[in-house]
C-alpha cells in the first residue's frame, strides 16, 4: 500500500515508564493494538497518534516536541536510534505521536463522556442501576472535555497529514473520537478517512437518551468519514438507520450507504479477530506451558472440571448475573459441588469512574456470599483474580473446559476467540447471543441469554456435562472458524476495500 496511513487511537500501542532509573516501553495488551502493529511491517509510512497516557509517556512527548517519535516495534519496543529510523531496522518501526491532553480536559473526555456516557448508551447499560444521570456536569464535560480533545486530536492527525501533502489514509478508531473526522476533512479534502467503531452501534431509540444536539453532532461528526466500519452487519445497519431516522438522511440498505450532501459515505462490516500464529507460540512456550500443567492438575481430572472467565471488570462484560448463574448451577446440581471450580480472571478497569468502582464492590460481595455459602472441605467454588495478568490467562485458556462470555453486550470479545484457538483440552464455548462474536461462533458454542440467569445456569450445565466427543465437535469447529479468518485477514480485507475507493 503506497499512500501514508495515519491510524488514531485512544491508547498507544506502547507505553513508556521509569523503572529503576530506566526508561522502559512496553506494548499495550489487547487486540486493536496487536492487528494495528502487524499494519507497520505491510507499510512504507505509518504514524499513530495516540494519548500521552503515564508521566513518562509525557516525558517522551515534551522531549521529542509533539513530532512523531520512531519506534522499533519487536516483543519489548524500545525508540529507535536515529540510524535505525533513518534507513530501516529490519524490524517493523512504526513513527508514535502521543498527544499531550490537559487533565481536566482528559477527565471530562474519558471518566464522564466515552466512558460512562458513551459506552453505556451503545453498551445498553443506560437506565440500568449502574447508569449515570444525564444532567449539567455531562453536557459541560460534552463541551469541555470530548469536545476538545476530539479537536486537540484532529489537529494532530491534521498536521500528520499535511506532511505527507495532504494525501493519507486516516483511520479513527473507536467511541473516543466520533467527532474527529468532520474537521480533518474540512483541512485535508484529499485525504481517505476511516472510522472503526469496535463497539456495539444501537438502533436509533438508544441515541435518544442523549439530548437532539449531542447526538446529532456524534453522528455528523461520524458521517465525516468516506468508511464508517463495525464488526457485525448489524451495528452497521444500526447505523444508517441512525442516520436516517435522526438526521433524515436518505440511506440505501441495499448497498449498505448514506448520501450526505454530495458525498456518499459507506457503513462497511469487518469482524476483528486474533493473531493466531503468535497466541499460539505464547501457549506453546514453557512459561505459559508449566502453569498451564499446574492448572489441569488442580483443577481437571478425577470429576472435577473448571470453568473460567476473562473479563475487564466492565459492567457490560455481566459478571454479576454470571455469578448468579453458577451459584444456581450448584444450587440445581449440588453433585457438583466441590467439583467444579469457577477461575476468574478479572482486570480492574477504569477505575477513574465510579460505576466502575462499584461494579468491583457488587462483585466482590456475589463473589463471598456463592463461596461462603459453597465452600466445603477448603475449596471456595470461586477463584476470583483481579488482576491483569495474559500470561496466565492463556495458560487458562488452554485447559479450562468452558469458558464463559456472558455480556449484555460486546462489540466482538477477542477472549471468545482466543480460548478456542489454543485450547488443548476442547473447550466448550458458553457464549452471549449479544456478542460480535456469536454471529461466527454462535453454531459452535452453547447459548447464554444475558439477562436470564437461569437459562445461563441450564447452558452452564449442559457445558460442563456435555459428551467428550461433542466438545470435540463444537471445539475444532469454532478453532477452524477463528484460523481462517484470523486478524491478518480483518486488515487485507479492509485495505483491499479502500484501494477500491479510490479507483477512478
Ligand atoms: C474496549 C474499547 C477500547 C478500549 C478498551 C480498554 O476494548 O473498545 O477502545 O481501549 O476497551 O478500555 P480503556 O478505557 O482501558 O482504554
Amino acid at each position: 500500500m503506497g499512500l501514508p496511513v495515519v491510524l488514531l487511537s485512544h491508547r498507544a500501542p506502547v507505553s513508556f515508564r521509569r523503572e529503576g532509573g530506566e526508561r522502559t516501553a512496553r506494548r499495550g495488551a489487547g487486540g486493536l493494538v496487536t492487528a494495528l502493529v502487524g499494519l507497520a511491517g505491510q507499510l512504507d509510512d505509518a504514524v499513530w497518534v495516540a494519548a500521552a497516557s503515564t508521566e513518562e509517556d509525557i516525558a517522551v512527548s515534551r522531549e521529542h516536541q509533539g513530532e512523531d517519535i520512531p519506534l522499533v516495534m519487536d516483543a519489548t519496543p524500545r525508540i529507535a536510534t536515529a540510524e535505525e529510523a533513518e534507513q530501516g531496522s529490519g524490524t517493523p518501526c512504526l513513527g508514535i505521536r502521543l498527544v499531550d491532553v490537559e487533565a481536566k480536559a482528559h477527565e471530562d473526555f474519558y471518566a464522564v463522556v466515552a466512558n460512562p456516557l458513551l459506552w453505556f448508551v451503545q453498551h445498553g447499560l443506560y437506565g440500568l442501576s449502574t447508569a449515570p444521570v444525564l444532567g449539567q456536569r455531562e453536557r459541560e464535560a460534552f463541551e469541555e472535555g470530548y469536545v476538545r480533545v476530539n479537536e486537540q486530536f484532529a489537529e494532530a492527525v491534521i498536521s500528520e497529514v499535511q506532511s505527507r501533502n495532504g494525501h493519507a489514509l486516516v483511520m479513527l478508531h473507536d467511541y473516543h473520537f466520533y467527532l474527529v473526522a468532520e474537521r480533518v476533512r474540512e483541512k485535508c479534502p484529499d485525504a481517505v478517512i476511516t472510522h472503526f467503531v469496535h463497539i456495539p452501534w444501537p438502533g436509533p431509540d438508544a441515541w435518544r437518551v442523549l439530548p437532539k444536539d449531542m447526538r446529532e453532532r456524534l453522528l455528523n461528526g461520524l458521517l465525516g468519514n468516506d468508511v464508517v466500519a463495525f464488526h457485525t452487519e448489524r451495528f452497521a445497519r444500526n447505523f444508517l438507520l441512525c442516520a436516517q431516522e435522526l438526521l433524515g438522511l436518505t440511506v440505501d440498505l441495499a448497498a449498505m450507504t448514506v448520501r450526505v450532501g454530495g458525498r456518499v459515505v459507506s457503513a462497511r462490516t469487518y469482524p476483528i479477530s486474533i493473531d493466531v500464529e503468535s497466541l499460539e507460540e505464547l501457549a506453546q512456550s514453557p512459561a505459559v506451558r508449566e502453569r498451564a500443567d499446574r492448572m489441569e492438575a488442580q483443577l481437571c481430572g478425577e470429576g472435577r472440571q473448571f470453568l473460567l472467565r476473562v473479563d475487564r471488570t466492565d459492567p457490560s462484560k455481566n459478571i454479576v448475573r454470571g455469578f448468579l448463574a453458577f451459584g444456581l448451577l450448584l444450587e440445581q446440581h449440588p453433585e457438583l459441588i466441590g467439583k467444579v471450580t469457577f477461575l476468574a480472571f478479572l482486570q480492574p478497569s477504569r477505575l477513574d469512574v465510579q460505576e466502575y468502582i462499584d461494579y468491583v464492590g457488587q462483585i466482590g460481595a456475589v463473589v463471598a456470599r456463592i463461596n461462603a455459602k459453597y465452600t466445603r472441605e477448603g475449596h471456595g467454588p470461586i477463584d476470583l483474580r483481579l488482576q491483569e495478568d495474559f500470561a496466565t490467562a492463556v495458560a487458562a485458556y488452554t485447559v479450562c473446559d468452558v469458558l464463559m462470555v456472558n455480556s449484555i453486550a460486546d462489540g466482538m470479545n477477542l477472549v471468545a476467540k482466543e480460548a478456542v484457538a489454543v485450547s488443548r483440552r476442547d473447550a466448550v464455548l458458553a457464549l452471549s447471543e449479544s456478542t460480535g462474536a456469536y454471529e461466527e461462533l454462535g453454531a459452535f458454542a452453547v447459548t447464554l441469554h444475558p439477562f436470564d440467569v437461569q437459562q445461563q445456569a441450564d447452558a452452564l450445565y449442559a457445558a460442563l456435562t456435555m459428551s467428550e466427543e461433542e466438545r470435540r465437535g463444537l471445539s475444532s469447529a469454532a478453532a477452524r472458524v477463528v484460523r481462517e479468518n484470523d486478524v491478518k485477514k480483518w486488515l487485507d480485507v479492509q485495505l483491499a476495500d479502500v484501494r477500491a475507493l479510490l479507483e477512478p
